[in-house]
């Protein structure tokens, strides 16, 4: 049986509120595709019109980021409360732009997993190393240091994203996929002896040239898109290789 995979998307800071719109009318009007899980993590401010439009497709949607607390004096954040108030039912954590330009740690990545999955938000936690820990030898440390943190908050229930630092952005090229599946593998063994079976997607410069490897040959549960998926055709056709990928 073809293993059922996971294809989503996260559009960092991207898209006014009628352009999220535009994408998800682009990707109703696109033939369904079996055995793939569908998800968007929108913006904030498109959270609720994503959700609305896409949930009745059964895509899931996800917040970028949730804060620990459930309300509170902290300015600009947002709670899992809020973003389950919004038609989220994920919650993507620790991704490394926030790890690089907004100070999350080890610590805060744990206590947000944790209030994603006390409002039934599933977290999508990532982790990676950077390019100076990956040539120090020190990937797989970095990896299970990180996913230790987040699996701490509740072994059921957190998915992980390997995105490895120097593979995302613009300028960047994909991982190898062979490199993929052993950190991929590390991962899953952190996961295991801490009694979890966390899915590992991967992450990072995703496109429809690479996608069906990392399905195929590094044996992700699927994969975590940003720049590619930003017109909603390109997120189709992505999807529909990873499906094919996996059915064989
Ligand atoms: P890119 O696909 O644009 O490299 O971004 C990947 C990513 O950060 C997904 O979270």
């Amino acid at each position: 049986m073809a293993r059922r995979i996971r294809v989503g998307t996260s559009w960092k800071m991207n898209k006014t509120r009628a352009e999220a719109a535009a994408w998800c009318d682009a990707l109703l009007a696109a033939p369904r595709i079996d055995g793939v899980d569908l998800f968007v993590m929108p913006p904030f401010t498109a959270l609720a019109l994503v959700a609305d439009r896409l949930r009745p497709a059964g895509v899931a949607v996800g917040a970028q980021d949730v804060h620990w607390e459930d309300a509170g004096a902290w300015t600009g954040a947002i709670s899992a409360l809020q973003a389950k108030d919004c038609g989220a039912t994920m919650a993507e954590i620790g991704h490394s732009e926030r790890r690089r330009w907004f100070g999350e740690t080890d610590e805060t990545v744990a206590a947000k997993t944790a209030a994603a999955l006390r409002h039934g938000l599933t977290p999508l936690v990532c982790v990676g190393e950077t390019a100076a820990e990956r040539d120090a030898g020190a990937a797989d440390a970095v990896l299970d240091r990180q996913a230790r943190a987040a699996l701490a908050a509740g072994p059921a229930g957190v998915a992980l994203a390997y995105e490895p630092v120097w593979a995302i952005g613009v300028g960047a090229a994909s991982a190898d996929p062979a490199y993929a599946r052993a950190r991929i593998a590390e991962l899953r063994e952190t996961a295991a002896r801490v009694g979890a079976a966390a899915p590992v997607l991967y992450g990072g410069s995703v496109d429809e040239a690479t996608c069906a490897a990392f399905i195929a040959d590094a044996g992700a549960d699927g994969v975590f898109v940003g720049r590619a998926a930003l017109d909603a055709r390109r997120f189709h056709e992505i999807a529909r290789l990873c499906a094919a990928a996996a059915a064989v």
